[in-house]
């Protein structure tokens, strides 16, 4: 099984450019089989994920090409309805092709997504959507049957316990697209990455408004524009971890092509850490170089600060003088990373959802284990900090989501190589 090994302590600088946001692609790519026409998406990031789904949607008959990031997927037919389990248990995003063959076909059996390493995940939000829109949904033997005959457009209330739900949201979007009327989802989820599946949409003919906002509303419709071209966004979770890969290391890093508007909340942090962060064309500039005062870390959706970049956040504070808490609301689960981090000297508790990290001098370098993607991340970025060597092992982890995650801190001096 490969694993990264990193020689630490080098400050890292250069230029280094964003890729394109997976969890935007995956949703993108299961609307793609909504038409029959030919549809080219750029700028997708050419991440473990992103091949899952192309293989779910290839399994359901689209015709795939995939080359240098831009993606063709042609969906004359569908040969099949189903997602199976061997697909959907490596990948849970593969939910979202029961919104899109609810909507085209009427018809979808999709393999129930089960817990994960971050916790439970329950999709009872999805299946609550789909059925105000008149879908039946039968699950038996691990699989989500749904009959959607008579979808029709309505008021559907996807308040949840933790907020908004990114996933719920987006599979009513799609399913929305092939009922008759017009859909109101409240309260939408209004992070990026729905906003770029509704413009998405949008490009493919679909009446859509109010992304970006709690309420999104759709109005069904199943013609669709002949040939859709669209560019999906840079990823804001990968900006941010470059982001704090300069920070940690003391480094100064200009990173291209990443949306600031998408990064707000995790910038200002850096801030309040002592990072400079300084507005440049075309991306941002980050100096960790003054890096000096604990912070208080409080997860929530967006724009509050992004849970897909508290394990990264946790191995910066573990560095940061005085005592930073980190307040974990979304996920259960999602602090792995941090007693591999104590492995490395770090000194945290956790009580509860809640992180009490008290930065020390300096983190040793030794072996680690990564459990999910962006806890592997977090280790990689401290593993760049430590002292001497650190190897981080089951990084399949982390090529789910990172597009060429060591060569582009490679370019940036750091010393981190793949092996066995
Ligand atoms: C998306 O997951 C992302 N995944 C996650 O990215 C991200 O951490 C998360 O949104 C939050 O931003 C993709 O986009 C593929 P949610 P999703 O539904 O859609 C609860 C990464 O590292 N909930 O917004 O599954 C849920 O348990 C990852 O790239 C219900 O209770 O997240 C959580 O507490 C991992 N019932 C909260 O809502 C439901 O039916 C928010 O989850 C659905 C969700």
């Amino acid at each position: 099984m490969a694993r990264f090994f990193i020689e630490g302590g080098i400050r890292l600088s250069g230029e280094v450019t964003v890729s394109g946001a997976k969890n935007s692609a995956l949703p993108i790519i299961a609307a793609s089989i909504l038409t029959d026409q030919e549809v080219l998406l750029e700028n997708v990031s050419d991440v473990v994920d992103v091949r899952t789904m192309i293989q779910l949607v290839e399994h359901l008959g689209s015709k795939v090409e995939f080359k240098r990031n831009t993606l063709r997927i042609h969906t004359p037919h569908l040969r099949r309805l189903e997602a199976p389990y061997d697909i959907v248990c490596r990948m849970r995003a593969s939910y979202y092709v029961l919104g899109a063959l609810v909507a085209r076909e009427h018809r979808a059996v999709v393999a129930m997504p089960g817990g994960c390493a971050i916790g439970p995940r329950p999709i009872d939000l999805h299946i609550k959507g789909l059925c105000t829109l008149g879908t039946k949904v039968d699950i038996s033997d691990g699989y989500i049957n749904a009959d959607a005959r008579k979808l029709v457009g309505r008021k559907v209330d996807l308040q949840g316990p933790k907020g908004t739900s990114v996933g719920a949201t987006i599979n009513v979007m799609l399913a929305a697209t092939g009922a008759s009327g017009t859909t109101e989802i409240s309260p939408a989820a209004v992070e990026p990455e729905v906003v770029d599946v509704a413009n998405f949409l949008k490009t493919m003919g679909i009446k859509i408004s109010g992304q970006g906002t709690h309420k999104i509303t759709v109005k069904g419709r199943d013609v669709f524009k002949e040939r859709v071209q669209y560019r999906i966004i840079p990823d804001r979770i990968e900006a941010g971890t470059l982001a704090v890969a300069a920070a940690i290391t003391r480094g100064n890093v200009f990173i291209k092509g990443c949306v600031v508007d998408h990064m707000t909340s995790v910038l200002e942090k850096l801030q309040e850490i002592g990072v400079d962060v300084k507005q440049v064309e075309g991306g941002i500039i980050v100096n960790g170089s003054g890096r000096k005062s604990a912070t208080d870390i409080f997860v929530a959706p967006y724009p509050g600060f992004p849970t897909d970049m508290q394990a990264q956040f946790m191995a910066l504070l573990a560095v940061v003088p005085g005592t930073s808490t980190i307040k974990e609301s979304i996920f259960e689960n999602r602090f792995m990373q941090a007693v591999e981090l104590m492995r490395m000297g770090a000194d945290i508790t956790i009580e509860g959802d809640t992180a009490v990290v008290k930065g020390v001098k300096q983190l040793s370098g030794t072996q680690l284990m990564a459990s999910d993607l962006r806890a592997s991340s977090a280790l990689v970025l401290a593993g760049l900090a430590a002292k001497g060597n650190t190897v981080v092992r089951r990084i399949y982890h982390l090529d789910r989501g990172y597009e060429k995650f060591e060569a582009k801190l490679r370019g940036l001096g750091a010393r981190i190589r793949r092996g066995k």
